[in-house]
């Protein structure tokens, strides 16, 4: 499609909000721009193409995007050739498409999260439009044999099921990736083989809910047969998954995950709330009781494992009662982390339609309360860890610190120590010497692998 060429000479910038499944799929948008002839910009005015990914599962995203939209504005007007597009998540709201396409003129296209395959062609209508095109179609079409250009070369992020089907009561991203489809078991074998012999160390399987995978698939092949059999692809040394839903994590997973040497020892399980009552009204599909004997299971079958969580406080009608019941979770299953988030009422969603009491005030002191628990706990924790050597695949150097190098145990913990110069990619053995709430420090024992 020589037509569409019309990138050469000219620049790119991909701006992402939100999770790893936009991260990701920006890397696909930068493959799809970069086989038009762009090349990366280091900053935004020196693009001709700018992209911004946004986010949809809280309002602070959302408004993240007008305040860069206001930004832009100015860019544009010293450069009328520069295009902007927004996609993502939240564009595929068809409200808030419109707004973009209302208040921020100088935007050339809004494309939703179905359009991906299409951009090539829809960059072109925008360039030639005086108009904002739009493309928030819930036309699905695959996405099996799009480019991607990585971040990373030694980690990778593949996704293994789009969508999701849960529909829990607060949350948007039913409405905004549609319902769940999974990849080919086969085509994600491919790509991780040929991940690992392009020299990438860790993979990371992504999907709204991993343990729902294969379930639209006609074999029924199971998110623990994907495990089983990418643990034997050679050269690979780490994968890694999420998000895990409570309520479709099954013990028979949890065996494969402790007798897969390759599958690393962390879950991110997200819990939201620790009341019944407030877990009901979620949606969720579970109880605190079963999620804490999950917990226990998980501790029980494999050692050194860690496991993260999201919660949410706030959620209409929780009373100080439900909130000191998710505390108590909190400390009976001592998290390594957690990412705790105010609740944000969402357009379209059933929980939007619910009464809240609750003062923003009282929600984030609960906030604040939880944090302060977790961090304690993340400490006591890491705590245990002084005097142990880890297994650390090293991401670079510090951005802090020039002189430190930065990486992640199998368990997901952040670690900094002195390295001797640039270690990117490399797994090495790290004595552990400081914990704190949030990284660890170290000493690296060995030369690098
Ligand atoms: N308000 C606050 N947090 C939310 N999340 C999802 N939807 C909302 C919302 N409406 C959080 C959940 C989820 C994480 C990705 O974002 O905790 O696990
Ligand atoms: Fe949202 Fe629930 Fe689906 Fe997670 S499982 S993406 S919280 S609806």
């Amino acid at each position: 499609m020589q037509h569409l060429h019309f990138g050469d000479g000219k620049k790119y910038m991909i701006q992402t909000l939100g999770c790893q499944m936009n991260d990701h799929d920006s890397e696909v948008m930068a493959a799809i721009v970069e086989n038009m002839g762009y090349l990366p910009a280091s900053e935004p005015g020196e693009a001709d193409l700018i992209i911004i990914n946004t986010c949809a599962v809280r309002k602070k995203p959302e408004d993240k995007v007008a305040s860069m939209l206001g930004k832009y504005n100015a860019l544009k007007d010293s450069k009328k050739d520069l295009i902007i597009a927004v996609g993502g998540c939240m564009t595929q709201q068809k409200n808030s498409a419109l707004y973009i396409k209302k208040r921020f003129k100088q935007v050339d296209l809004v494309f939703g999260t179905h359009a991906l395959p299409r951009l090539p062609e829809l960059l072109d209508r925008a360039r030639h439009n005086k108009e904002t095109v739009v493309d928030i179609e819930e036309n699905y079409s695959p996405r099996e044999g799009l480019p991607v250009s990585r971040l990373s070369i030694y980690q990778a992020w593949v996704p293994i099921i789009y969508g999701c089907n849960n529909y829990c009561s607060y949350c948007v991203v039913p409405y905004v990736r549609g319902y769940e489809r999974s990849r080919n078991i086969k085509d994600i074998i491919e790509e991780v083989t040929a991940l690992a012999k392009n020299g990438y160390k860790e993979i990371t399987l992504l999907g709204q809910n991993v343990n729902s995978y294969g379930q639209d698939l006609p074999d029924n092949t199971s998110f623990a047969d994907l495990l089983v059999e990418l643990n034997q692809i050679d050269d690979l040394a780490r994968i890694r998954f999420m998000t895990s839903h409570p309520k479709d994590l099954s013990p028979g997973l949890i065996d494969v995950v402790a007798q897969n040497e390759k599958i690393c020892e962390h879950f991110h399980l997200p819990l939201q709330s620790g009341s019944n009552r407030i877990l009901e009204m979620m949606n969720r599909g579970y109880t605190r009781e079963h999620y804490l004997e999950l917990v226990q299971v998980i501790k029980d079958s494999i050692q050194e494992v860690s496991i993260t969580s999201d919660i949410i406080v706030g959620f209409p009608g929780e009373t100080e009662t439900d909130f000191l019941e998710t505390l108590d979770v909190l400390t009976e299953a001592r998290f390594d982390s957690t990412f705790a988030f105010i609740y944000s009422p969402r357009k379209g969603t059933a929980a939007e339609k619910l009464k809240d009491n609750n003062s923003y005030e009282e929600k984030e002191k609960r906030l604040q309360t939880l944090n302060n628990l977790q961090q304690r706990i993340a400490i006591e924790l890491n705590n245990l860890l002084v005097g142990q050597s880890c297994e650390v695949l090293v991401e670079g150097t510090s951005k802090s610190n020039p002189d430190l190098q930065t990486g992640r145990t199998r368990t997901n913990k952040l670690v900094h120590f002195p390295g001797p110069g640039d270690l990117s990619g490399k797994i090495v053995q790290v004595l552990i010497t400081e914990a704190r709430a949030w990284n660890l420090l170290g000493e690296m024992r060995e030369e690098p692998q």
